[in-house]
């Protein structure tokens, strides 16, 4: 790659060796790619590597985070964060879910937020950070969560490849990223393209129906660009939410282009680029099925919790769970849960709709990622809370996908089916 001066001093170490390491890993990320140059971009979404809290994995995750800092004294570009793996300043929730004091300890210590935000990470733990701050049609951007990635690059036109947390992390710290795959126009068209089959209406779909629709997708996409035609033009940033997000779960795509909604699609010809699709598939009312299907391995109709805002729910998606909660209350056995960014949970607190949640028996909680802390990969070390989870409902594919691979039973429905789950 062909450097500036300025960025052969960090690689160089005259910036510290922080950003020497910083810049070293982006290179060879952009040597790799065939990238010719760097380039600035306008952000970076930053994970913390903590969500490991044992064994070698977390000690080589400690090791990299203090490596790549030394002698970093700012992040260089804005740096929005994902989500905690556990809110530990949230009592109501640690209350509920009955955390022990060790177990809250150990995660607090476990995670980069505070090293980030004293370099001037902003504070957003959320997986939407789009809903929290704004991105212009064709700026780049750096990241780590496939959530923000498919949404920046399809919903925002905004330009940004699928990375990992060390590189998101280089780039906060040398304000650079190579330029390479999202970042170039001519890669930004669409392969696949998805029709709608006649025997669906999408103007009734539940989320879940749109989330299905974006995995079932995601697996015959796996990387390659998307286009949707046939979606309604009025649909909100939120459903498109909804729908892009499993795209990079059971996939790994980055940019779905909905036509007449997307601001490189206002065309379907525009999204390919004049080209012929690569392939061409309808999605129909078996297709959905066999999502539902695929993500539900509970044989009961009762689940002990039912999890919603995995990615983090906008305002609609919250009230519209409190709607169908209806002052109803939950069995005392059961939980619910609804993940959401601080500010979104600040509007829910002054409407009092966080109140109606709660008078059901439900909890919104923001900062954090809503079932991380049930996985056993990211253990928190809580056994028997782990064991007091064996059933839970959603309407997310995401939750579904891993929660359902680490042997969790998922029962995937719409949202009023899963609140009837845990009544
Ligand atoms: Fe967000 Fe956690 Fe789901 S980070 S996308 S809520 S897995």
């Amino acid at each position: 790659m062909k450097l500036t001066r300025e960025e052969q001093w960090m690689l160089e170490g005259k910036l510290g060796n922080g950003t020497a390491f910083a810049m070293k890993l982006i290179t060879k990320l952009g040597d790799a790619m065939g990238a010719e140059r760097m380039i600035k971009p306008v952000g970076s979404h930053v994970v913390s590597f903590g969500f490991q809290m044992y064994g070698k994995l977390a000690q080589w995750n400690q090791d990299l985070d203090n490596e790549m800092l030394e002698g970093v004294r700012e992040f260089k570009v804005p740096a929005t964060t994902n989500p905690k793996f556990i809110n530990t300043e949230d009592e109501k929730f640690i209350e509920r879910f009955g955390l022990s004091e060790s177990a809250v300890g150990k995660i607090r210590q476990s995670m980069s937020n505070k090293k980030f935000e004293a370099l001037g990470a902003l504070p957003t733990y959320t997986c939407t950070p789009f809903f929290v701050t704004q991105t212009r049609l064709g700026e780049s951007l750096a990241g780590a969560e496939s959530v923000a990635v498919v949404m920046y690059n399809s919903i925002y036109g905004a330009r940004v490849n699928r990375e990992t947390a060390p590189t998101a992390l280089a780039t906060a710290i040398t304000g650079r990223t190579p330029e390479f795959g999202m970042h170039k126009p001519e890669n930004r068209y669409a392969q696949l393209q998805v029709d709608l089959g006649e025997d669906i209406k999408p103007e009734e779909f539940s989320r879940a129906d749109y989330s299905a629709l974006g995995y079932y997708t995601g697996r015959i996409a796996r990387d390659r660009n998307v286009v949707f035609t046939g979606l309604p033009r009025d649909l909100s940033v939120s459903m498109l939410k909804t729908l892009l997000a499993p795209l990079g779960v059971s996939g790994a795509v980055m940019l779905a282009h909905v036509v007449g909604v997307t601001p490189e699609a206002p065309t379907v010809e525009a999204a390919l680029l004049g080209r012929k699709p690569e392939e061409r598939i309808t999605v129909g009312k078996k297709e959905l099925r066999e999502v539902y299907d695929r993500l539900t391995t509970a044989s009961e109709d009762k689940a002990d919790i039912a999890v919603f805002g995995c990615p983090h729910a906008p305002l609609d998606e919250i009230i519209e769970i409190a709607r169908a909660l209806d002052g109803k209350k939950l069995r005392d056995d059961a939980s619910l849960l609804i993940a959401t960014a601080e500010p979104i949970k600040v509007l829910a607190d002054r409407m009092g709709i966080t109140d109606m949640v709660e008078r059901s028996g439900g909890l919104i909680v923001s900062d954090m990622c809503p079932h991380g802390f049930l996985s056993p990969v990211y253990v928190t070390g809580d056994i028997k809370l782990r064991q007091s989870i064996k059933t839970i409902a959603t309407d997310c594919t995401k939750c579904a996908h891993y929660r359902g691979a680490q042997g969790v039973k998922i029962k995937y429905a719409s949202a009023r089916d899963c609140i009837r789950a845990v009544m």
